[in-house]
């Protein structure tokens, strides 16, 4: 038997919990043995709870106790997630974490740190919930170098975007709607504005290429400017608007970004709607995958952390994540990514302004949403000199 201590028991921890305890015979069977959840950390009180009487306040309680061999963190944020993780890893424990922040700012110094101490650092839940894409990436797709990693991976974004495309509701409402049916946070920024997103890819990309792509380096842009005219006439042009984290391989160089991007209708990513998460990926002699589940929610960023502690035993030596990160992969210039853009303009910008940016295929418009096209192939750059000041929104082609 097996026993676990869980750092944080809100609503993933206590999702844990409750997998463990009502998963039990399962999960014996899957690890080998039972893993029972014996101590949670928390500064709260849980009357009633099953874990009222098993919750410590100090980390040490817990870094401290030789039984405990499994360690759940799922406190978020970074500080004192960080210390608390390293302290059990160094105290030989198997950590399993959900947190995308503590995986894309300390990754390295949390696999490096596992390494030495011969246990796991595992963290399936960080990006995409309940989607199996960490592990897939580290050892399923590993004979062919991942071109291209596309992904939806904020809920909370995808479902206000749904919502505006779907049943027109302006951003505003959106955002209330998401609110009020607990997705999106009181405050939330790190959803709209791609913060959440750019760390999920930069942790994604880590593990397609084995080299640590910091989040601090991803170009990120939210769906805060979006408007429900952009997403009626890109439907009309063949498109839907989705917020993206991408990493694409081209040749010898690297790049990676957020942003809403258009995807054509018949790309896997366009019917992937609502609060789901999915992720696309691509290599030349593997051709095209694709991940699709939910990518929040307690119960199923829950089952992937409980998986990731049914690893730790069946690999008690360490070593299911068999690199770390010691190598930092350097993203090439952003301004040098050229792309087709969607272009939307208040009203038809004349013939000069359309060649200029190399329109491809019909023009849509109308009276209240404006004049919209496809360019040719851009940088960023390239679209606002030549389109000019009646450039009301754009957006890259996926
Ligand atoms: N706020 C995130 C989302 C939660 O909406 O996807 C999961 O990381």
């Amino acid at each position: 038997m097996k026993k676990a201590a869980v750092l944080g028991y809100g609503n993933i921890g206590s999702g844990v919990v409750s997998t463990l305890i009502e998963n039990r015979e399962h999960i014996a069977r899957m690890a080998g043995e039972e893993i029972v959840p014996v101590k949670v950390l928390d500064l709260r009180s849980f009357p009633g709870d099953v874990m009222e009487k098993n919750v410590v306040r100090n980390i040490e309680e817990i870094s401290g106790d030789p039984e405990i061999s499994l360690v759940v963190e799922t406190m978020g944020g970074t500080d004192p997630a960080f210390s608390f993780v390293k302290a059990c890893l160094e105290a030989g424990k198997h950590v399993v974490s959900s947190n995308k922040e503590l995986v894309a700012a300390h990754g390295p110094e949390l696999l490096q740190t596992a390494a030495e101490h011969k246990v796991n650092f595992l963290f399936e839940a960080s990006a995409g919930g309940a989607i199996p894409i960490i592990r897939p990436l580290v050892t399923c797709v590993t004979g062919d170098p991942v071109t291209k990693i596309y992904g939806i991976l904020n809920g909370t974004t995808n479902y206000m975007l749904t919502q505006m495309s779907e049943a027109g509701m302006d951003y505003d409402a959106a955002l209330r709607n998401a609110q009020e049916l607990g997705f999106a946070e009181r405050n939330p920024s790190a959803d709209v504005e791609g913060f959440d997103s750019c760390r999920k890819i930069a942790i994604l990309a880590s593990m397609a290429t084995h080299s640590f792509v910091n989040f601090k380096e991803v170009p990120t842009e939210g769906i805060v400017h979006i408007t429900v005219a952009d997403m009626e006439l890109a439907e009309r042009l063949g498109y839907g608007l989705r917020l993206l984290g991408t990493f694409r391989r081209e040749n010898f160089r690297m790049f990676a970004r957020v942003c809403p991007m258009l995807v054509r209708a018949d790309h896997p990513l366009y019917a992937v709607k609502g609060a789901m998460n999915a992720v696309f990926v691509q290599g030349s002699k593997m051709g095209d995958l694709m991940f699709y589940g939910q990518g929040a929610g307690k119960y199923p960023t829950a089952s992937a952390v409980t998986a990731d502690l049914i690893s730790c035993v069946r690999h008690p030596e360490g070593g299911e994540i068999p690199f770390t990160l010691s190598e930092t992969l350097h993203l090439t210039d952003a301004s040098m990514d050229r792309s087709r853009w969607f272009v939307r303009f208040s009203a038809n910008p004349g013939k000069k302004v359309r060649d200029a940016l190399g329109k491809e295929g019909k023009a849509v418009s109308s009276a209240e949403n404006g004049f919209a096209f496809i360019t040719g192939e851009l940088t960023g750059q390239e679209v606002r000199e030549k389109a000019g000041e009646g450039l009301l929104a754009a957006y890259r082609l996926a």
